[in-house]
């Protein structure tokens, strides 16, 4: 849900874009992997919400969910919900296809990407030609007990497990598969660039002069608030040294000056009151709720009074219908996604205003109730 999906004139700087990709048989293994995602959810999902839909008790259980606006009997209920899902043979095959892709997508991407790794190689450690000005902090970071070891959506060995996972997104995964939507909370169709645009354009001012992304990952999140905000200075820190260290040379190479810092995003050792905006994406649902806890009152610590934060994360359990509990609630076992459930049954909302924000909201932009936007901001001084 958070990689480049698209490698044309309309998103790429002409620096940015290599002339070449992957092979044909590269491709193709990806594009039938993007093709089964989409039919999955397209159309063996809603063959399967049907059948769910007409369990007597399954429906029951639907309309009781959509009365428990603060989602109190959420844990039991869904688990209840998941017996009878797994029960139907439609839920389990859409289920199988989805993990199927998500291994597939590694078991068939690699090699793909090691068939091109002299190109690939040459096009990372190319100069960049006219620098952006931005900069690269890496220093050792302690990885939190959470964080370790875990192999994030079925990635062997993690955000830092194989040098190559740079271009396996860009080239590979994101424009052939996760660019068909259909997977965890992106719905099917949905255009994850444009969604990112959109997500930044939910800051209520028209100017920002400092934006923070804490867990900005590969940075893609700074070319849409670069859209959007042209003279915003742009910070973000992240624990993945590869994903700093190819982030950066992407905006380089794209023109985009943006400061990428390795840090634990619970200690950023920014300034306080150095911010007037933060945006976070799709962060929350890998970090235990009690580190974004620790995480909020962090970025208040860190924006300037009077400052605005804007999330984009899955919608919590209580917005969506019973159904699409079943499938979130699925990633937490089946994709490594530790704390998908335990953070979709919190409240950001509460953890924000317990933090000492004010004017605490969140709503859906899109289908299936995502990207869901929490925003808010902290109390002028
Ligand atoms: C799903 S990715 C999203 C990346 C980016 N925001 C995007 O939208 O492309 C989550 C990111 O959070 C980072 N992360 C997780 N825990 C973190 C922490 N405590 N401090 C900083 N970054 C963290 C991971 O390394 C990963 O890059």
């Amino acid at each position: 849900m958070t990689f480049l999906t698209k490698l044309d004139d309309a998103t790429l700087d002409a620096r940015a874009k290599p002339a070449f990709g992957l092979s044909q048989r590269g491709r193709a293994g990806l594009e039938i992997l993007g093709s089964i995602q989409k039919y999955s959810s397209g159309q063996i999902r809603p063959r399967a919400r049907a059948v769910f839909e007409a369990d007597p008790e399954a429906a029951n259980l639907a309309v009781e969910h959509a009365a428990d606006a603060n989602g109190t009997g959420a844990r039991a209920r869904i688990a209840r919900a998941r017996q009878i899902a797994d029960g139907q043979p439609l839920f389990r095959l859409e289920r199988f296809l989805q993990r199927y892709v998500a291994e597939e997508n590694f078991n068939t991407g690699i090699p793909a990407v090691e068939e091109r790794r002299e190109q690939f190689e040459r096009f990372m450690d190319l100069p960049v030609e006219r620098a952006a000005g931005g900069t690269l902090e890496l220093a050792e970071v302690e990885l939190p007990k959470y964080f370790e070891g875990v192999e994030w959506h079925l990635e062997p060995g993690g955000w830092d497990g194989y040098d190559l996972y740079g271009p396996l997104f860009a080239f590979g995964v994101g424009p052939l598969v996760f660019s068909k939507g259909g997977y965890a909370a992106v719905g099917i169709g949905d255009d994850i660039t444009e969604q990112r645009v959109r997500t930044v354009r939910q800051f209520p001012k028209p100017h920002y002069a400092r934006i923070f992304e804490p867990g900005c990952g590969g940075a893609t999140t700074f070319r849409a608030l670069n859209t959007v905000f042209p003279d915003a200075e742009l910070v973000g820190c992240d624990l993945s040294p590869q994903l700093l260290k190819n982030g950066h040379k992407f905006a380089e190479r794209q023109g985009l000056k943006v400061h990428l810092k390795q840090r634990d995003a619970v200690d950023t050792r920014e300034p306080d009151d150095s911010f007037d905006g933060i945006i976070t994406y799709a962060l929350h649902h890998e970090l235990p709720p009690k580190v974004n806890a620790q995480l909020f009152r962090e970025l208040f610590r860190i924006l300037k009074p009077g400052g605005d934060i804007v999330i984009s994360d899955p919608p919590p359990f209580r917005a969506v219908d019973l159904f699409h509990a079943v499938i979130l609630d699925w990633d937490t076992r089946n994709r490594e996604e530790p704390f998908f459930s335990a953070v979709l049954h919190s409240s950001l909302d509460a953890q924000l205003a317990d933090a000492g924000f004010e004017r605490v909201e969140s709503y859906p932009l899109g289908q299936d109730q995502y990207p869901w936007i929490t925003r808010a901001r902290k109390p002028a001084a």
